[in-house]
């Protein structure tokens, strides 16, 4: 069975296929780099020893697209081409619509034309109103505050709207709380652009030296400890999971969404505490103010996923720290080292 990543250069992309790779799923990943380097996809394939077709390209070129559909016998695309930059975004929301809009509805009509009907797509918990109580289940109220947050939320109106006018086809709206961590192997990570803006590349850089310190945004949130509380999942289970969302399409129509997340909130300080103590150093740190836009707390309820995808996320808070920090050692610059 093959399934097309788009986006699949990309962070969560990129370890996505090399676990379907690991369940036995061919792969096919299409990808501009404007946000990545085919060298993540070279390094899936060492250390698969498996093969992964890969297509520089657009997903809003219709044309382009429509000729990977015509050489591979695609069964399921994972969507996860778009642009991330919350802040960005603010500043420049037209790219943000454009991209995310249009890539969506336009891989959405290549696939109709080619007779694939089962799409898995990558949305945030960014969805979910402010106004929601904690943990966040799948039912809460939507709503979001800034463009990126918006197109998410649009992408999913639009899939499921799709979905409800073709009664044979399957898409799982997926989720994710906070993705961070590394392949154990050290060899495939994140590789941020830049000033990172999530807290872990921060923290991972800091402690090689290439940042001076993490400014921990405000300890006076109502919080335990007064930093704000998130929920941090392990990029390869998160991967895990779009496998099980795989199996699930295939065997239900319509359209579901669900959480992917822990369930379990830690704040700054506990991440700063757990990255100092698993990899034995000493990570500069000081309170800085409250950074525009930021929520007290954001966990999930994930009891869908495990419900109905018979998936849990395994890895813990320790192997998040350890592997970030061992991809971070061995590729100082990300890929172009
Ligand atoms: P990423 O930037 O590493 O990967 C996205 C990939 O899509 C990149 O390789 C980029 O080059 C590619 N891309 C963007 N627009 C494209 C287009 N029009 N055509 C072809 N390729 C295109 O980001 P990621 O962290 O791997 O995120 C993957 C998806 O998950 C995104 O849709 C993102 O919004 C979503 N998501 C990410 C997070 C997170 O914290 N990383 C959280 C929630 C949701
Ligand atoms: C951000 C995005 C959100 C996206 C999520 C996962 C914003 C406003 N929201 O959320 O849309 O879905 O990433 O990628 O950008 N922190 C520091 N110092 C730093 C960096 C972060 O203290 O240098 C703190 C933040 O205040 C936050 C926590 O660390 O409390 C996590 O931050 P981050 O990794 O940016 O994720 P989110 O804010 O949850």
């Amino acid at each position: 069975m093959t399934i097309l990543v788009t986006g699949g250069a990309g962070y969560i992309g990129s370890h996505t296929c090399l676990a379907l790779l690991e369940q036995g799923y061919d792969v096919v990943a299409v990808d501009n780099f404007c946000n990545s380097s085919p060298e993540s996809l070279r390094r899936v394939e060492e250390l698969t020893g498996k093969k992964v077709p890969l297509y520089e390209l657009d997903v809003r070129d219709e044309a382009a697209l429509k000729a990977v559909f015509a050489r591979h016998d695609i069964s399921c695309v994972i969507h996860f081409a778009g642009l991330k930059a919350v802040g960005e975004s603010v500043q420049l929301p037209l790219n943000y619509y454009e991209n995310n809009l249009l890539s969506t509805m336009t891989l959405l009509r290549v696939m109709d034309g080619a007779g694939v009907k089962n799409i898995i797509f990558s949305s945030s918990a960014t969805v979910y109103s402010t106004e929601n109580t904690m943990p966040l289940t799948e039912t809460g109220r939507l709503g979001c505050s800034n463009p990126y947050g918006w197109t998410k939320f649009m992408c999913e109106e639009i899939i499921t709207d799709w979905v409800k006018a073709k009664a044979d086809w399957s898409a799982v709206l997926l989720r994710y709380f906070n993705p961070v961590g590394a392949h154990p192997s050290g060899r495939m990570g994140e590789a941020p652009n830049g000033i990172p803006n999530n807290l872990m590349p921060f923290i991972t850089q800091t402690a090689c030296g290439v940042r001076k310190e993490l400014v921990i945004f405000g300890d006076d949130y109502p919080t335990p400890d007064g930093t704000c509380v998130r929920d941090y999942i392990h990029v390869m289970d998160l991967a895990e999971g779009h496998v099980a969302a795989i199996e699930y399409a295939a065997k239900h129509k319509g359209t579901e969404v669900f959480n992917l997340g822990t369930g379990t909130g830690y704040s700054v300080l506990d991440m700063v505490k757990a990255f100092e103590e698993v990899n034995h150093l000493s990570l500069p740190h000081r309170i800085g103010p409250r950074r525009a836009g930021d929520i007290a707390q954001c966990y999930a309820n994930p009891s869908k996923s495990r419900e109905l995808l018979h998936w849990t996320a395994k890895r813990t808070l320790k192997d998040m720290c350890a592997d970030a920090w061992h991809w971070q050692q061995q590729n100082p610059r990300g890929y172009d080292a």
